[in-house]
């Protein structure tokens, strides 16, 4: 078996108007326009735009949701670059992460100069395997991504014990998982920097792009401040102390993003109803809801049904105007983008169950009626029916 070959064939996404979208966030930014319009003003009135009191408010919040301390930054992109800097990550080093990821988590680590070495994923959660991290570890790895796949936390237990072992930095992928947490304990306070995204598209985001890291080093967070603004210190315009970057958040995402982690509970809340109701409209359906390993609260960024047929699901929900998405069909290797940097495959067969899964909308902006439209359309997929008339 060639296992660097793309998962699924991914039909091309046709534009059209869905009457149910795979995802909310244009439904959501419309319903905080006034609130947007605010935040604006209050900027505007401000005449500050970057580490004004919006980063600040939103900082402070970041860091009350999950302790220690945060940094606001453009995306998460930059705050898993920059954690992997803080953390001593060097050219030449090796960083472990998952098959199953944005490719942001790969190129993160290219920018340190650091070579991707890519290991399978578990099943069910299709987060990083533990043993197959430990089966990665070279005299040259220096730190480990762990990514929280759709909202459900990695196995950051045992994945803290092989990085501890071997001396790892341990740096969390928050950017699907804000509301996961395993024992009671929030994603992105396991490792040693957990890292978000507020892109607009998240559960909780700006109106375009932005992110944050926590951790529960001060010393850590005020290079990690640094950093995000040219290497500067507050105050000191002229003074370049570290090779900074251009990541500092706008004040106007700052200010959306922590009025948005506000409501976060019950958005939280509404997207858990609506997994449950799936689950139990599936029940006697080949078509599993995502699992929720004990101890594990999932945060429902997506959720991923696995069937034997995702394309064919996809399609048929196409026709009754429900748009879909796989979430990720091809592994990091199967990517044209690897072809052209330096990095390590230590992706098995086990990795391969990723291209079963399709992800339905499920978010906190549905209305209950679109969400027994949903599980209507999946159940007469499943079962054969040919339902309702194609809008
Ligand atoms: C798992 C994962 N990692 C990293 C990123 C990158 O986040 P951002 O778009 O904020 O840079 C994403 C984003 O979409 C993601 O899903």
């Amino acid at each position: 078996m060639t296992l660097l070959q793309p998962t699924l064939a991914v039909p091309p996404v046709p534009s059209r108007n869905w009457s149910i979208p795979a995802e909310g966030h244009a439904r959501r930014v419309r319903a905080l326009r006034r609130e947007v319009h605010r935040i604006a003003d209050e900027v505007i009135d401000a005449g500050t735009f970057h580490f004004g009191p919006q980063t600040a408010r939103l900082e402070q919040r970041i860091a009350a949701h999950w302790g220690g301390a945060a940094v606001a930054t453009t995306s998460c992109t930059q705050a898993l670059t920059l954690a992997l800097r803080v953390a001593g990550v060097r050219p030449g080093d090796e960083v472990v992460l998952p098959a199953a990821t944005f490719a942001a988590t790969a190129f993160a680590v290219c920018e340190t100069g650091a070579v991707p070495v890519i290991v399978d994923v578990a099943e069910p959660s299709l987060t990083l395997c533990p043993q197959a991290l430990r089966a990665a570890i070279t005299p040259r790895t220096r730190a480990v991504i762990a990514v929280h796949l759709h909202g459900h936390m990695a196995d950051m237990p045992e994945i803290l014990a092989v990085g501890r072992e071997h001396g790892l930095a341990v740096v969390e992928d928050c950017a699907q998982a804000a509301g996961a947490a395993l024992d009671g304990r929030a994603a992105g306070t396991w490792g040693d920097f957990g890292c978000f995204s507020f892109w607009v598209g998240k559960c909780v985001g700006g109106l375009a792009d932005g992110g944050a890291v926590v951790t529960d080093s001060a010393e850590r967070a005020a290079r990690l401040r640094r950093l995000t603004d040219m290497g500067r210190e507050r105050g000191q315009r002229h003074v370049h102390r570290d090779r900074g970057a251009r990541a500092r958040l706008g004040e106007l995402d700052a200010g959306l993003i922590a009025l948005e982690l506000e409501r976060q509970p019950a958005w939280l809340a509404r997207r858990s109803a609506i997994a449950s109701h799936y689950s139990e409209a599936f029940a006697d359906l080949p078509v599993g809801p995502p699992q929720v390993l004990p101890g594990h609260r999932h945060a429902y960024y997506k959720f991923a049904v696995d069937c034997p047929d995702p394309v064919g699901l996809g399609a048929f929900l196409a026709g009754r105007g429900i748009e879909t998405e796989q979430v990720y069909p091809y592994l990091l290797p199967d990517q044209p983008a690897f072809r052209h940097i330096e990095y390590r495959s230590r992706v098995t067969s086990r990795s391969a169950g990723a291209g079963r899964r399709l992800c339905l909308p499920a978010y906190a902006e549905l209305s209950d009626a679109e969400v027994e439209e949903v599980a209507l359309a999946v159940g007469d997929f499943a079962t054969g029916a040919k339902g309702r008339k194609a809008r």
